[in-house]
């Protein structure tokens, strides 16, 4: 272990493949990161089990015990800085955050999101690229800023489209590549390398064009 690991704290509602990947990316000597704990906002998330298989601390938020989104999360700043992390990962987190809950993390806030944004912000980002003919498509990592999906990208991985591709399959290929950048991005930010300026990402001190760093399968 380095002399002081990155406390990542990851948020999640779901199946959990994103802190799958992460939690397996840990594996390695010296890792930097350190998955310090699990929230969900839901109990019967997939994830909560993948995160208490590897011995993670998990707690439950649910929102429906709440009057209101500034009520939840205020809650939900206080149940995460008990857990005093360095990085916040929203892995699947289905719960559209405050102005207030960004501006806590600005700049250790980060998101995955199956589309090359800036195309397809919210839902249903695979039906959408299907059905506009794209022929490439793929995922992105980026820091939350207050505008839904829209922060500064950190890392895109392209993912061409098959003419016989299904909503299902694109989906797939889609989702093994979040597996490969989600980490790469969590390990860069921990390892000091990525951090949020004034103009965008920096990643090793340069400027990260617009769309991030990009990879191609
Ligand atoms: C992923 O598709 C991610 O891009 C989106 O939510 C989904 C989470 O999947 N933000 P999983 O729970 O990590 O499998």
């Amino acid at each position: 272990m380095p002399s002081k690991s990155c406390n990542v704290v990851v948020l999640l509602s779901g199946s959990g493949s994103n802190l799958q990947a992460l939690i397996d990316s840990c594996a390695v000597p010296d890792s930097a990161v350190r998955i310090g704990a699990v929230i969900s906002n839901r109990a019967d998330a997939y994830g909560l089990q993948r995160a208490a298989a590897a011995g993670i601390d998990t707690a439950v938020l649910d929102h429906t015990g709440f009057q209101g989104r500034e009520a939840f999360d205020a809650a939900l700043v206080a149940c995460i800085d008990g857990f005093a992390p360095d990085l916040v990962v929203l892995a699947g987190f289905m719960r559209i955050l405050s102005g207030d809950f960004v501006r806590h993390y600005q700049g250790r806030l980060l998101n995955i999101h199956p589309s090359l944004l800036p195309r397809y912000k919210g839902l249903h980002t695979h039906r959408r690229a299907l059905e506009a003919g794209d022929v490439e498509h793929g995922c992105s990592v980026h820091f939350v800023t207050e505008e839904l999906d829209g922060g500064p990208l950190v890392v895109q991985a392209v993912v061409p489209v098959a003419p016989d591709d299904t909503v299902q399959s694109l989906a797939q290929r889609v989702h093994t590549q979040e597996h490969v950048i989600y980490p790469m991005a969590v390990h860069w930010f921990a390892n000091g390398r990525l951090r949020l300026g004034e103009q965008g990402a920096l990643l090793d001190g340069q400027p990260l064009s617009a769309s991030g760093h990009l990879i191609r399968s």
